[in-house]
């Protein structure tokens, strides 16, 4: 029996308030070439990177790459709706989520949808999206690292099934590399054209001709020929541009199609990238850039970039393998907390003086409980009240 109409108030109202107010011609950058044809002579490089967040961001679904369980005891999330739970198979045809609805005193409806495309590496959690057609939507269940299982998608009321909320471009502009949009709705994608994961190419510009130059007899003598886009040669202000195209919170200026965004162009001319007063409350998640550039250290260094700290080529894990990084411009001694703590400190700047914080705009339930994930904080600065464990 098709699911009732108790979907549909909600499944509306979701809708309307994500109906863009103007929609652009999009294209994929035609000669993207794909991280395949940089192992050849960068394999250390690409071997690395394969195993980042930024490459995992987004993979087609299959038991691999979707976290979550499928097996007996841990393929059902029940909502707070006692009448309404959901259930996660799989078969040769793929992976499954069906919302089974129970109407007293018996009849029971169902909806079922299929795992397309799995958004997230799973640091924190993971999300899905199916495909009607070529519409992307999201689906309502989602998984959540820290509790080892499902939980409702972030933003989706406990105890209702909601299939119905389409995937924009910007969410993929920022969590995958290439896509070409239909005409509207603004969920509506050429499939054949979204590639997955953020690819080298995001932010080092087309590689083709790099590639080509590189093939050929006469390679250039001096790598500032070598046709590709390197961010380290950009002026601080651009570098930061291209992380910033992501980990800022921006919109999209509306005149402004997706994915024309190239490194080392002025990011505000793309998209919109708040601009908080000074004192204004910055969420941990995706303020990033605006947080970093609140700090004292970025607003006093010249040269204080993402990258002094990050190499987005490879997997960070190692919280202590930070605090070189701000030796490099502190002593240890300078720290107030090294008169009493000593070289306890001594890689440990990090938990004090970037703490971890919960983030309110993105926020998930299961089984009633409220789940808000942990950031780091980019504003480095003293809190008093962080204690080292
Ligand atoms: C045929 C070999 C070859 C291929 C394929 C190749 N590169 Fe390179 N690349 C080089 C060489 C050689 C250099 C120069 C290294 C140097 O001088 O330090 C270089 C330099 C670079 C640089 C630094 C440029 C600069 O201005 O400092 C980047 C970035 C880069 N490659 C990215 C890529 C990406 C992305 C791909 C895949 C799309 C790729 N390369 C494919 C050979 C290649
Ligand atoms: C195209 C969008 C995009 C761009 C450009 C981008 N990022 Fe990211 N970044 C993401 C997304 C999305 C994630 C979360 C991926 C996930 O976990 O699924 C992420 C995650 C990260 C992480 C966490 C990685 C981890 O393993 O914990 C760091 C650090 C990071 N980005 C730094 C940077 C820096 C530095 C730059 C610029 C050099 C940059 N990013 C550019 C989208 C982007
Ligand atoms: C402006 C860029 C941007 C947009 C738009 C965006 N995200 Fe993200 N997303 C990020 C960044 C950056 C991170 C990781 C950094 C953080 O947690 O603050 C992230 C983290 C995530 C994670 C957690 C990944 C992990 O394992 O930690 C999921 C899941 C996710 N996003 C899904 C989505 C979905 C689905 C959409 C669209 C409906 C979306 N995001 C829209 C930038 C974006
Ligand atoms: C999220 C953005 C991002 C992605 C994705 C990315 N890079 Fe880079 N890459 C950078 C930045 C930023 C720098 C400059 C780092 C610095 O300041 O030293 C850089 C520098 C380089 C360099 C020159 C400096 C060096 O360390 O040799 C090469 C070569 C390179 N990248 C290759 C690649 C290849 C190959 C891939 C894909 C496997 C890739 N990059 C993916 C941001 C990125
Ligand atoms: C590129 C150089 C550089 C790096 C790297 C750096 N800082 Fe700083 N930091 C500065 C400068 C410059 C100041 C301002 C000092 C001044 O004005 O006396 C500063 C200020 C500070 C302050 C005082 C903040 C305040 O609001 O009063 C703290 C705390 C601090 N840094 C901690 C760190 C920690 C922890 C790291 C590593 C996570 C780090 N810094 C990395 C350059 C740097
Ligand atoms: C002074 C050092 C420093 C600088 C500069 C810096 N970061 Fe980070 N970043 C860190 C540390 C430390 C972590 C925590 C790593 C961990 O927990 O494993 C982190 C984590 C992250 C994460 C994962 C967030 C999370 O908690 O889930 C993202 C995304 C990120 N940084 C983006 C950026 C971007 C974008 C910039 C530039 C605007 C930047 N960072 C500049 C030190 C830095
Ligand atoms: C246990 C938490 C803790 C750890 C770990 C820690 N700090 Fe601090 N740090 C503080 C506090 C609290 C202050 C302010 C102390 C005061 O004013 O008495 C401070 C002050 C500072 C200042 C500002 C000095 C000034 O007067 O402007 C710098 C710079 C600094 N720390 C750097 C570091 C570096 C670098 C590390 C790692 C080697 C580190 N801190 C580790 C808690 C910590």
């Amino acid at each position: 029996m098709p699911l009732p109409l108790i979907f549909a108030p909600v499944v509306f109202l979701l809708l309307a308030a994500i109906q863009p107010a103007a929609i652009t011609a999009q294209s994929v950058p035609a000669i993207c070439v794909g991280d395949d044809a940089c192992i050849a002579c960068h394999q250390d490089k690409v071997n690395s990177y394969r195993r980042t967040a930024h490459s995992l961001t987004s993979r087609p679904a299959d038991r691999d790459s979707v976290h979550g369980g499928f097996g007996p005891g841990s393929n059902i999330l029940r909502t707070v709706n006692t009448n309404l739970y959901f259930e996660m198979t799989t078969n040769e045809a793929g992976l499954f989520q069906t919302a089974w609805l129970r109407r007293p005193p018996n009849e029971i409806g169902h909806h079922t949808e299929r795992f397309g495309v799995v958004v997230g590496s799973g640091r924190k959690g993971q999300t899905y999206l199916f495909w009607k057609d070529d519409e992307l939507f999201q689906l309502p269940i989602s998984y959540w690292t820290e509790v080892g299982g499902w939980v409702n998608s972030p933003g989706y009321p406990d105890g209702i099934a909601v299939f119905n909320r389409p995937v924009t471009p910007r969410c993929l502009e920022c969590h995958a590399t290439a896509f070409k949009s239909l005409a509207p709705p603004i969920n509506h994608f050429d499939k054949t054209t979204l590639v997955l994961g953020i690819t080298c190419e995001k932010c080092h510009g087309p590689g083709s001709e790099h590639v080509a130059l590189y093939r050929s007899k006469a390679p250039p003598q001096s790598p500032t020929n070598g046709a590709i886009l390197n961010p380290a040669r950009f002026a601080r202000d651009r570098q930061v541009d291209v992380c910033a195209l992501c980990h800022a919170a921006g919109s999209p200026r509306p005149s402004v199609p997706s994915l024309s965004f190239v490194p080392g162009d002025v990011l505000d001319q793309f998209i919109d990238v708040p601009k908080p007063a000074p004192n204004a409350h910055v969420d941990v998640h995706g303020g990033h850039t605006q947080l970093l550039q609140r700090s004292r250290c970025f607003r006093s260094s010249a040269t204080m970039t993402c990258s002094t700290c990050h190499d987005v080529h490879a997997p960070q894990r190692d919280l202590a393998s930070f605090a070189p990084k701000c030796l490099a411009c502190h002593k240890i001694e300078s720290c107030g907390k090294f008169a009493t703590l000593g070289r306890k400190i001594s890689d440990q700047c990090v938990v004090c003086h970037m703490p971890l914080q919960s983030t309110d705009l993105i926020i998930s339930s299961a089984n009633g409980t409220k789940l808000q994930p942990k950031v780091r904080n980019h504003q480095i600065a003293i809190y008093p009240e962080v204690q080292l464990q």
